[in-house]
């Protein structure tokens, strides 16, 4: 079975071809270049881009994988969440092409693709686990119970955590997107040089909250210029960065113990990030966990984790009907 996965929600491009569960070709096309000198994405701009580079996307993809179209079985989009400017332009052209060529489609939430896209590495964990999604759009935790069974344990309230990376990396004057910015100067700094704030919300709660810790770097970069003495951009990213990964990872570690599950997946954009992976792999050992990470380039929204999630949303849901819209919240 060939399934074409197409991706569009934010501000990557994305199509890849799947031969049942292996990947076969994988393209993206970034945006990063467009929306770097303003520090965050534009959605207007995203979505003209996404116009520009969606059919050479997926016409690359059919390319890579020595495919025509008319060998495609099912067609799997990108629904919600997102920008919804963006998601119609991938949702719209899936829509278009199944039904000129008649190839079934599904549409897939953007979440379930991220809670699954450790299937497209070879170190692939059994049901059920505890996802930790990061990304510049949302940071959730769910439980997973099968390839179509999500349960959200907690999410957060305000920032997501590669929103609070991108936000700290723009006050510091670093490019967008910013978390790989950050995180390679963190990689020279001292991550206990400073006592940023850690928000656990209430003692059993699932949830997250990043603006605090995002204000608490503003308010520390301001004093330090106030002072007249130069920043230590390196101690700042290595203490943000802690922060962040320390609250990320004793959250996620509290949800298995909580629903007794033994094993941790960590997806989405900031799961690439070295520190949070570390400590992942540390943690997990000393509690008797599985820890469970991507390939780096399943990371990073993409094509690949749509086509594998609408593989399964077939088999159990069958085709979508093509009058359904994008949604921009999801409902998982
Ligand atoms: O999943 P993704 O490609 O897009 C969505 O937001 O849906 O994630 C992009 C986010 C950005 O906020 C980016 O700064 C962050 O992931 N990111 C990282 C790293 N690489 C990407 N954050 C921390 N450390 C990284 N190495």
């Amino acid at each position: 079975m060939y399934i074409l996965g197409i991706e569009s929600s934010c501000d990557d491009t994305a199509a890849a071809v799947l031969k049942n569960d292996t990947v076969v070709a994988n393209v993206l096309t970034s945006q990063d270049a467009v929306h770097t000198k303003f520090g965050g994405v534009v959605p207007e701009l995203a979505s003209r881009k996404h116009l520009e580079s969606i059919h050479p996307v997926v016409e690359k993809a059919l390319e890579n994988a020595r495919i025509k179209l008319t060998d495609v079985d099912l067609i799997a989009v990108t629904r919600g969440p997102g920008l919804l400017g963006s998601l119609l332009v991938g949702f719209s052209y899936a829509k278009a092409l199944a039904h000129v060529t008649r190839i079934p489609l599904v549409g897939v939430d953007h979440m379930a693709g991220h809670i699954l896209s450790i299937f497209l590495s070879a170190n692939r964990p059994r049901f059920p686990y505890i996802a930790l999604i990061v990304s510049g759009g949302t940071s959730a935790i769910y439980l997973a119970e099968s390839f179509t069974s999500f349960t959200c344990l907690g999410r957060t309230r305000d920032d997501a955590a590669g929103e609070a990376f991108d936000k700290v990396a723009k006050l510091l004057g670093l490019p967008y997107p910013g978390g790989p910015h950050v995180s390679k100067k963190a990689g020279s700094g001292d991550p206990s040089a400073i006592k940023f704030p850690r928000s656990w919300l209430e003692d059993d709660s699932l949830d997250f909250s990043f603006s605090g810790l995002k204000t608490a770097v503003l308010n520390y970069v301001n004093k330090v210029k106030r002072q007249g003495q130069d920043l230590n951009l390196e101690n700042i990213c290595a203490s943000f960065q802690e922060a962040v990964v320390d609250v990320l990872v004793s959250k996620t570690i509290f949800a298995a113990r909580q629903y007794n599950t033994p094993r941790i997946v960590i997806g989405g954009g900031v799961s690439a990030n070295g520190r949070l992976r570390e400590s992942f792999t540390h943690r997990c050992d000393l509690e008797d966990l599985e820890f469970f990470a991507p390939d780096l380039n399943f990371c990073t929204d993409n094509g690949a984790m749509i086509g594998f999630a609408g593989r399964h949303v077939y088999e159990q849901s069958g085709k979508m009907e093509l009058d359904l819209d994008a949604y921009s919240r999801s409902p998982l």
